[in-house]
């Protein structure tokens, strides 16, 4: 890990805004910085706040949203929430699944993307929903979300 990285580290540990600073909060700011948890941020974390390596550890792999690798170049999520189960999830998840060449939820062998299932991403009216690195796009359909898949991995193999 470079120098930079353990400045972000630090800078996203030392410097929360809010009152009440605990281990939890403390891995949110990292994975908000740099978008995961790697050893020297729970070393960070646990000076911080006086905490062992040990606790710092039992709380983030107690959350199953924290990443212990490097992100991937994209995140794909799809919604899997009531409104969008009933709207067709259940095909877009395979479309995705297909695009990526998947057979669960995680990263693509090559490192590129991350296919994460989601509980709502807060557009149930536009169901079913999904989003590629944040952007949300909503009435999908299976084709919809291949091309989209496709799109944005070619995009980024064009530069
Ligand atoms: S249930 Fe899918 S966006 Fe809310």
């Amino acid at each position: 890990m470079d120098d930079a990285a353990r400045d972000l580290i630090d800078a996203a540990v030392n410097n929360q805004p809010q009152s009440t600073v605990t281990v939890l909060s403390s891995l949110l700011a990292v994975e908000d910085a740099i978008g995961y948890i790697p050893p020297e941020a729970v070393e960070a974390v646990a000076t911080r706040m006086d905490a062992t390596i040990n606790d710092v550890w039992a709380v983030a792999t107690f959350y199953p949203n924290f990443r212990f690798e490097p992100p991937t170049e994209h995140r794909i999520e799809v919604c899997w929430g009531p409104s969008c189960h009933v709207m067709g999830a259940t095909a877009i998840i395979a479309a995705a699944q297909d695009a990526l060449g998947l057979s669960d939820e995680g990263d693509t062998p090559d490192g590129r993307a991350t296919l994460r299932y989601n509980t709502c991403l807060g557009a149930c009216a536009h169901a079913p929903v999904m989003a590629i690195d944040h952007h949300l796009a909503g009435r999908i359909t299976p084709n919809n979300a291949r091309d989209r898949i496709a799109a944005t991995l070619a995009a980024e193999a064009a530069h």
